[in-house]
């Protein structure tokens, strides 16, 4: 176990306070900059913009089955928006900008407002220039309790990220070409709960149910546990009917969630979150241990399922997505705006790949269902980067090589030169969008759409 120099001190934490809802009761999250100590205590301190003046956001937290209702205003220098990452909400609460609603003007205000029929663990998080919005600390964890949740002893969201500031505590400028054109905006200093590794105090025996989400802008996080034994219980929110044992290596590209469950197994007096890099792992977060040594538990909990949209694979309609684009990729030309460009042209206009020939979201969606049918895609990565592309508004399945189908998920990582294939049941009417969650890659051209008709 290592940690980094630069990075030095540890600072004690504690969780971030909930806030419950009851059914229905409206809450204000005001989208605004304030200053807050990143780096350790010796450096300067940080102009953050987040929601009610805490970094990352406060988190979220209703009930399952309840209506989640949020005015979210806008106290930034810029337009917003928020999305509701990976909820199977109403379409007009999705918070796209130019597709589902009008930004957020500054000094307005934009009532949210939508049913919650699934548990688990999600997030929301600017959806207008969000490579920017989102890295400035616009996001936070969004838990939706079961009717019945599980029996733990401690429940723990990580929210990480890994963040660019220059040694004077400012955020790194965004006028970057690198970032758009090679793997995304990668930060120097990796943060849980926009801590440097922040410590949970834990007692051993003690079962644990630990969300991880991802707010990175491109980084995607290898990460390994020391000191649990437990289960994968949930991704991307929706249970697993079959929970899986705790592999070595958890990977968690931008946007996915993890749900462990995990008994605190060590006679060691910490256990860890690590983050694997090039040369070493480094705590993300740790958990000083005390009590006696107890004997491990033995079952395996399952999480009650969310509603499932069942997939009709045979009669589904297919559509291919070809990623192109990128430093080292060679695209040649796509089309803009209904233009035909040039690689060089769509460089000077900061644009960088293309989803079927298209730089930028086209007019026509990728595809156009009727609510209740199912659909497939195919996606074949050309580049030289890995892209994590996420559907808004359903889950969808991988279809796995051997015909079955994977479980259901929001963000899908595509490693460089991969194909892959997902399909899922276009329950949710509405325009959904469909994008690269390397957010300097969706700014830079990566975005289209789908089409749900009711
Ligand atoms: Cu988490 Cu379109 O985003
Ligand atoms: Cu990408």
């Amino acid at each position: 176990m290592q940690r980094r120099e630069f990075l030095g001190s540890i600072a004690a934490a504690s969780l971030i306070p909930g806030s419950s809802f009851a059914q229905s009761s409206r809450r204000r999250l005001i989208a605004g900059a304030h200053r807050q100590q990143i780096l350790p205590a010796d450096y300067p301190d940080t102009e953050i913009w987040s929601f009610d003046a805490a970094f990352p956001g406060p988190e979220l937290r209703a009930r399952q089955g309840d209506t989640l209702s949020v005015t979210v205003e806008n106290a930034l220098p810029q337009s917003t928006s928020v999305h509701w990452h990976g909820l199977r909400l109403d379409n007009t609460m999705d918070g796209v900008p130019g597709l589902t609603q009008d930004p957020i003007a500054p000094g307005d205000s934009f009532d949210y407002q939508f049913a919650l029929p699934d548990a688990g663990t999600y997030w929301y998080h600017s959806h207008a220039k969000s490579m920017e919005q989102v890295e400035r600390g616009l996001y936070g964890p969004l838990i939706i309790d079961e009717t019945d949740p599980p029996d733990v002893d401690q429940d723990i969201t990580l929210i990480l990220d890994d963040i660019r500031l220059e040694r004077d505590g400012t955020v790194a400028n965004f006028d970057n070409f690198h970032d758009l054109s090679h793997a995304g905006r990668i930060g120097n200093l990796w943060l849980a709960n926009g801590q440097i590794d922040p410590a949970y105090p834990l007692k051993r025996g003690e079962r644990v149910r630990l969300r991880l989400i991802s707010a990175a802008n491109a980084r995607v996080f290898r990460l390994g546990l020391q000191g649990f034994d437990g289960w994968i219980v949930a991704l991307d929110g929706m249970p697993l009917s079959d929970p899986q044992a705790l592999p070595d290596e958890l990977i968690l590209a931008p946007a996915q969630r993890i749900d462990l469950m995990v008994d605190v197994t060590t006679d060691e007096n910490e256990a860890f979150v690590i983050t694997f890099e090039r040369d070493g792992g480094y705590a993300i977060t740790h958990f000083p241990i005390s009590g006696p040594s107890v004997a491990a538990r033995q079952d395996r909990p399952v999480l009650p399922p969310n509603p499932i949209y069942p997939i009709d694979l045979a009669n589904a309609r297919a559509a291919t997505l070809l990623i192109e684009g990128g430093a080292m990729g060679g695209m040649r030309a796509a089309r803009l705006n209904g233009e035909e460009l040039g690689a060089r042209e769509l460089a000077s206009r900061g644009m960088f790949w293309a989803l079927n020939g298209v730089a930028g979201r086209p007019d026509t969606p990728l595809l156009d269902l009727s609510s209740g049918e199912s659909a497939r895609i195919g996606m074949a990565n050309n580049t030289a980067f890995p892209h994590a592309m996420h559907l808004h508004g359903v889950h969808f399945s991988e279809v796995l090589a051997d015909g079955r189908l994977g479980p259901l998920r929001d963000t899908i990582l595509l490693n460089p030169q991969e194909t892959r294939e997902i399909a899922f049941q276009a329950h949710n009417p509405g325009d959904w969008l469909f994008h690269c969650h390397m957010l300097a890659h969706h700014q830079a051209g990566m975005g289209t759409w789908i089409r749900v008709s009711a």
